[in-house]
């Protein structure tokens, strides 16, 4: 069974006529989005709000028509997979380094939707490293003041020369502590000037598609406890 395909296609039971969708990036929503492509051709009105420059380039392939977020009032749902899932549904996001995107994105959306294998469901996040999207300029002071809080920090690379994000910043992978307090991290990390975002998403995802393992691995949609 191709886990992801199953997820990410099952997230278009959320799509109807005339919604404007954010499309998340990597492997998961991949498939999201190539059946969302096979809808518009069967009819469906939609225009989607991309995440990263691979997903404007796959959607432009499969023939979703896209808007700016500019020229939208609102995002009625957006789609997008995780690193990691915690049993709040609080992600880690990033590894695809789309993470400051993907947050605007969700953050619009009405409704944000996360699509992810069993693999990604953690009881506490933090094994996956955080990605913090940081800016070249200063990047030594940044990746000083993020060790001040406790974290490791590692520069991602990509064949040999640090990894650039769509909008031209550097990622630091970082690890925290154990009970770290994740609200506070995410806002001290935020406060640092060279730090653009990090790829915490703590309550922002309102349902979230995976698999039972211990069912047959059939579909389980979880909805955040807004308590
Ligand atoms: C992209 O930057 C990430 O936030 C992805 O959403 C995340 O890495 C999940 O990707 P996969 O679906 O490929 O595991």
């Amino acid at each position: 069974m191709n886990e992801k395909k199953a997820v990410g296609e099952k997230a278009i039971e959320y799509i109807e006529d005339g919604m404007v969708v954010g499309l998340g990036t990597g492997s998961t929503v991949f498939y999201t989005i190539s059946k969302l492509g096979e809808c518009v051709k069967s009819g469906l009105s939609i225009q989607g709000v991309p995440t990263s420059k691979q997903t404007e380039k796959l959607a432009t392939k499969v023939g979703i028509p896209l808007i700016s977020l500019n020229r939208v009032e609102q995002i009625d749902v957006a789609i997008d997979g995780a690193d990691e899932v915690d049993p709040d549904l609080n992600l880690i996001k990033g590894g695809g380094g789309a993470l400051l995107r993907e947050k605007i994105i969700a953050t619009a959306a009405e409704t944000f939707i996360v699509v992810a294998d069993p693999e990604k469901n953690v009881e506490k996040l933090g094994s996956f490293p955080l990605p913090v999207e940081v800016l070249p300029f200063g990047l030594k002071m940044t990746q000083k003041k993020i060790q001040e809080l406790g974290l490791t920090t590692q520069l991602r690379q990509m064949q040999g020369t640090p990894f650039q994000t769509d909008n031209g910043h550097y990622i630091l992978d970082c690890h925290f502590p154990d009970r770290t307090n994740l609200k506070e991290l995410e806002r001290e990390l935020n406060l640092i000037p060279g730090v653009i975002e990090n790829g915490l998403f703590l309550g922002t995802a309102d349902k979230y598609i995976t698999l039972d393992r211990d069912n047959n691995n059939s579909i389980v949609i979880r909805q955040r406890n807004n308590g």
